[in-house]
């Protein structure tokens, strides 16, 4: 698989790709999308009587092609059906299986607490029905990414155990290239939300132990149904919102609750020494076109002195 930079060497990459480099970092070397808590219904039952999950899934999917990104990956963090019924599984990957080819980019399926794992080993990875953790490693051309099953069958919580626990520590015992990224469910950060701390991940204790001076480089998460950030054991940590419904944290935190609104997905690019989370949300908006593929061809035929002349300086502006 070609990197972001291997693809603009190649002269691959979309036309809005500067030919030449306006800032200090090289493009990313690596893009994710991050995907979370889709809760599919089978038969496409509304979310509590009133979520149109298949549908606002479909939204998020075409929001994420009007991106024009081409990710390493497709990260799904945990929660994909609601009740882990076998035709929610169906329908899930009905929708994102096509989707997926389009961008030519792999799946990473991530369990969550709503899912049932022998349903999901089934429907969605082909393989036995058993109850043994979704877990996986994927090479994304150096970066590695690894999924745990932060999931305890029959309960809400999270919990990671002693098996999963050491299996992390041996993938981790040889570092990747570019580093590695871990997805679960239940991020191991704090919620304002006191509904969600019941639910927190156990032994967070044990999992900064693995993965203390390994190369993680970050953690991608699900679960809370609105986007956060936070560090674990020196780790950045990026919580997904969800593509059914969303928290309202207007409310105060004893009394938030879902709305249909505010649904997003993350890009993330990653870089040598660092990593973005890009939240974007899923709307349709009317939105302006200065900023063209023409523009950006322009401004990399100046100087990096020019640039700045034409983009940086502030002109005067007539009074009143
Ligand atoms: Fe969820
Ligand atoms: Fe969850």
């Amino acid at each position: 698989m070609l990197s972001a930079v291997d693809r603009r060497l190649a002269g691959m990459d979309a036309p809005s790709t500067p030919a030449v480099q306006f800032g200090r970092h090289d493009p990313a070397r690596h893009t994710l999308v991050h995907v979370s808590d889709t809760h599919l219904l089978a038969g496409n039952r509304p979310l509590g009587g009133r979520f149109d999950t298949e549908g606002n899934l479909a939204q998020t999917l075409e929001a994420v092609e009007r991106t024009g990104v081409r990710p390493d990956a497709i990260v799904f963090t945990g929660d994909l059906a609601d009740l882990g019924e076998p035709d929610a599984y169906a329908r899930l990957r009905a929708v994102v299986e096509p989707f997926a080819e389009r961008l030519d980019a792999p799946v990473v399926w991530v369990a969550g607490n709503h899912d049932e794992r022998p349903a999901l080993r089934s429907g969605l990875l082909d393989s036995a029905p058993t109850q043994e953790p979704v877990t996986g490693v994927w090479d994304l051309g150096g970066l590695r990414l690894i999924a745990l099953d932060s999931t305890v069958p029959g309960w809400h919580h999270g919990d990671l155990d002693d098996g999963q626990l050491e299996w992390l520590r041996a993938e981790l015992s040889t570092p990747a290239a570019h580093g590695t990224m871990i997805a679960l469910h239940h991020p191991p950060l704090p919620s304002h939300l006191p509904l969600f701390d019941i639910l927190e991940l156990r032994r967070q204790d044990e999992l900064a132990a693995v993965i203390a001076g390994s190369d993680v480089r970050g953690i991608l998460a699900g679960h809370l149904h609105y986007s956060t950030s936070g560090s674990f054991a020196g780790i950045p940590v990026n919580v997904a919102a969800a593509t059914c419904y969303t928290m309202n944290l207007q409310r105060p935190a004893a009394s938030v609750n879902g709305m249909d609104a505010g649904q997003s997905f993350h890009l993330v690019h990653v870089y040598d020494d660092t990593i973005t989370h890009s939240v974007v949300p899923v709307v349709e908006a009317e939105t302006g076109d200065y900023f063209s593929p023409e523009w950006i061809a322009r401004m990399s035929t100046l100087t990096a002195d020019q640039r700045l002349e034409e983009f940086s300086r502030k002109r005067a502006q007539p009074p009143g």
